[in-house]
């Protein structure tokens, strides 16, 4: 029976580790055809395809810094890369939030792709960025013969003039396709209804959740109503997803609701595809300290009285369009700062804030309830956090290892039950402070899913 596993690498079925992040999906004629980010070297979008989402074939990296080229009927930008562009450098890197991977030249993110059935051609929409930072804010369009050849470039352009960053495609029934994307600075999700042939935007028919700042949309229709799956804004480092749906694509959309915990059980929305009768969720788990580490996270997807949702799950076994999924139970956790943006880690002795890393051992803890207090263990060094701030032996009912947990709206206080401090992080260096001096929003902890 295939079986999915989260939370690992894809091996492909050349015995490579599949790279395809901030994927779209597309079925073709009995095959899953997935699309992605690869960043190595000159390459842009990769693409693979399975039967059953479990064994992936490579099939073709569909975009590189050096494809072919040709003029749109709009006026776009061409650029792909600078002349003999190298490898970039890690400075240059880091001004993206990422690694030295790649090649200097396009930043090509999201990539989607959709068959138009009126020219019998497969179209690429993506987001683009220069590759030196995120200002550009623009998609970009690319179109094939093909599903899975060599896709020309057709340019970069503002989509009515809007900004432009995280996107998807949606094709309706009807094959209408709806272009859709963060603008203003991401404050704003903008739906665009595409013209016949699915090369360029026709109108731009909805301005959804203003000021809102979402990102990742991803588009589902089940039973005649839209959903749109979205994040909130915190870079490579999970959030709380959320959900919206409405009766028409152009219609009203309700407001945004929950959808998985507070890191969409750490993922960020990507894609969706319906096996059988059950939708599942794409979601990226980013590793922002190595983001080839990155790997491709699938759930089923619930659906309620208007809303939907997901569970966690270590495995999805998918049975000829019949899924089902099982978790295990999880102990160790991370601990995730305010503001989402970085994690509670220890060298076993000092306490200190470290950038999230899927594979770092240093900010795996765990929880131990002891009469009525918390302590918390640091994993891999096996000692516990004090209330001076580090970390230690702790020798049974030493109350300088006992903590309060003080469940606010935002998350968690640490109190100290020994000093009636609480804890907070000052620069990377966590601090006891008097609980009257706390200006944070608290700490959450997030199960190591
Ligand atoms: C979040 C987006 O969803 C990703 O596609 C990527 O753009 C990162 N931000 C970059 O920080």
């Amino acid at each position: 029976m295939p079986v999915y596993i989260n939370g690992k690498p894809v091996i492909d079925t050349d015995g490579n580790i599949m790279h395809c992040h901030g994927a779209g999906i597309l079925e073709h004629e009995g095959w899953y055809y997935l699309f992605g980010e690869d960043r190595r070297g000159r390459s842009r979008v990769s693409c693979y395809r399975s039967r059953d989402l479990v064994n992936w074939e490579f099939r073709n990296i569909c975009l590189t810094l050096d494809s072919a080229t040709k003029r749109h009927y709009v006026r776009t930008d061409l650029r792909l890369a600078p002349m003999n562009s190298g490898p970039m450098t890690p400075e240059e890197a880091a001004a993206v939030g990422l690694q030295p991977i790649g090649h200097r030249g396009a930043n090509i993110e999201r990539p989607k792709v959709l068959y138009c059935e009126a020219t019998g051609k497969f179209v690429m929409w993506m987001h683009f960025e220069n590759g030196r930072d995120y200002n550009a804010a623009r998609c970009a369009v690319a179109v094939c013969d093909t599903v899975d050849g060599d896709y020309v470039y057709m340019g970069s352009f503002n989509p009515v003039g809007n900004m432009s960053r995280d996107c998807t495609l949606y094709k309706d029934e009807d094959g209408t396709a709806y272009f859709i994307s963060s603008a203003r600075d991401n404050a704003d999700m903008i739906v665009y209804r595409l013209s016949e042939d699915y090369l360029t935007v026709a109108e731009q028919v909805k301005t959804l959740w203003p000021g809102q700042f979402r990102e990742a949309p991803v588009v589902i229709k089940e039973k005649g109503r839209y959903y749109m799956l979205t994040s909130q804004c915190t870079g490579w480092n999970p959030n709380q997803g959320g959900v919206a749906s409405a009766d028409a694509i152009e219609g009203r959309w309700s407001a945004i609701r929950p959808f998985g915990n507070e890191t969409t059980f750490n993922t960020q929305p990507t894609a969706a595809v319906k096996v059988g009768d059950t939708w599942l969720y794409i979601g990226d788990r980013w590793d922002p300290s190595n983001y080839l580490n990155s790997t491709i996270v699938m759930l089923p997807i619930k659906f309620d009285g208007g809303s939907c949702s997901i569970d966690w799950a270590d495995e999805v076994n998918i049975d000829g369009g019949k899924i089902t999924a099982s978790a295990r139970e999880i102990s160790d956790v991370r601990v995730m700062l305010p503001g989402c943006v970085e994690y509670l880690g220890s060298d076993g002795y000092s306490v200190f804030t470290r950038k999230l890393g899927y594979a770092d051992p240093a900010l795996i803890w765990q929880r131990e309830e002891r009469d009525g207090s918390l302590l918390l263990r640091h994993k891999e060094s096996g000692k516990y956090l004090s209330c001076e701030g580090i970390l230690d032996n702790c020798r049974d009912g030493e109350s300088r290892f006992l903590w309060e947990e003080l469940r606010g709206e935002k998350g968690s206080l640490l109190v100290s039950r020994f000093s009636g401090k609480s804890l907070l992080v000052h620069g990377r260096r966590v601090i006891l402070t008097d609980a009257e001096d706390r200006h944070f929003e608290g700490y959450t902890f997030v199960k190591n899913y």
